[in-house]
């Protein structure tokens, strides 16, 4: 299984390359040596991941010629939030760290925003590269150059976008992520075969299962074509102004479920069931056919996600979605979908939602 290599290609003079490959965390440090003249790199990683592979990486760059650091922060979401940003940015100045440094984010998606957002705040911002180790990193957050940091009144709702130099998936670290963690990336995978069009969908029609077995060179084709597609689509709108929104297919049921539920329910369950919400919505509001909602949910069931069985208030999950981020002059806009690489953004009408989410209150009940 050889290593796949891809380009996001931001404008004319900027872009990065990604490589998707088993092992490439011991080769990767040397091939940054010709996109930096760094000479001192930081590791930001979690503490669950830090002693799988914190070694592993500052071997690399010490080899490669860096002077290597590292940082390593509790794992988990609270460790998205400024007083731990602030704790990072102190301890890259006692670390003289300088303009010219180098900032690695070696981990899942909490640790890749809180480094990207770090790298892209300290010192007006420090070269940043993206080392996933969860699949919803590497097909999703790893890329984009979204950052960002969780405030007490919702998540993500401070961060920047800042663009890494390189971004490395090593297929070898997926093999100690925990299960339950895959679903959250083949929740992003399904949501981009389903917005990217046929050929990728069909494509993970015909792989469901080996995905969800966790087959390596199944799971990287899955990388490589979620990336691809993503690339494609970051590409198109780089600061998230129109384009980029179908990347929140599924999204805004999901942000409403994941809080209502105290984050008990996982993002990618999450999204799972948001993606069923919006077929169906869609069937009332873009006159999508019914049909693709039941292949869609076929889909979704054979890569384990299966529908959530917990009831949660109409009322609630409707006021959470209003104080969602994608809230537009006091719209509630929605990523529909009538089949794949079919989809278009709409402002639906606050009632005809409200009934669709009774709806789904009283199925669950
Ligand atoms: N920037 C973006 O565009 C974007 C997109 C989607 C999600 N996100 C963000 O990503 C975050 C979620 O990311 P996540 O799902 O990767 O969660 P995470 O970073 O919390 O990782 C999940 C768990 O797996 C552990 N882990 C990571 N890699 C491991 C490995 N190889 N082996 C064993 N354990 C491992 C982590 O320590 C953690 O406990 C959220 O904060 C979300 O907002 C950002």
């Amino acid at each position: 299984m050889s290593t796949q290599r891809l380009k996001v290609i931001l404008n004319a003079d900027s872009d990065y390359d990604i490589r998707v490959g088993v092992g490439v965390l011991d080769t990767f440090a040397s091939r940054l040596r010709d996109e930096t003249d760094a000479e001192k790199a930081v590791v930001i990683t979690d503490s669950n991941v830090g002693p799988l592979y914190l070694e592993r990486v500052r071997e690399g760059l010490t080899q490669a010629g860096f002077e290597a650091f590292d940082l390593t922060v509790p794992a988990g979401e609270e460790s998205k939030s400024i007083a731990v940003a602030s704790e990072l940015w102190e301890a890259l100045a006692l670390l003289g760290l300088g303009r010219d440094g180098l900032i690695v984010g070696l981990g899942g998606g909490v640790a890749g925003d809180l480094a990207g957002f770090v790298a892209s705040t300290y010192m007006r911002g420090v070269d940043c590269v993206q080392v996933p180790t969860t699949l919803l990193a590497m097909v999703d957050s790893s890329i984009g150059g979204k950052t960002g940091v969780n405030l007490v009144a919702g998540k993500n709702l401070v961060g920047t976008f800042k663009q890494p130099i390189h971004v490395l998936a090593d297929l070898e670290t997926l093999r100690t992520l925990p299960t339950e963690e895959w679903d959250n990336g083949f929740a992003e995978i399904a949501k981009s075969a389903l917005i990217d069009g046929p050929e990728f969908y069909q494509w993970l029609e015909g792989n469901a299962e080996a995905l969800l077995a966790h087959d390596e060179e199944i799971t990287q084709q899955a990388i490589v074509r979620a990336l691809t597609f993503k690339a494609r689509v970051v590409a198109s709108d780089v600061t998230e102004k129109g384009q980029r929104e179908c990347l929140n297919y599924g999204h805004t049921f999901a942000h409403a479920l994941e809080a209502a539920s105290g984050f008990r329910i996982s993002h990618g369950r999450a999204v799972a069931e948001g993606m069923r919400f919006a077929a169906r919505l869609a069937v009332e509001a873009v006159g999508a056919p019914a049909a693709f909602a039941d292949a869609q949910d076929a889909l979704l069931n054979r890569l384990g996600l299966q529908p959530i069985t917990e009831a949660f208030s109409a009322d609630e999950l409707y006021g959470r979605m209003f104080s969602d981020k994608k809230v537009r002059k006091g719209a509630l806009r929605f990523v529909l979908a009538q089949a794949p690489g079919q989809w278009e953004s709409v402002a639906v009408d606050p009632d005809l939602v409200k009934i669709y989410l009774i709806l789904w209150e009283q199925a669950k009940m």
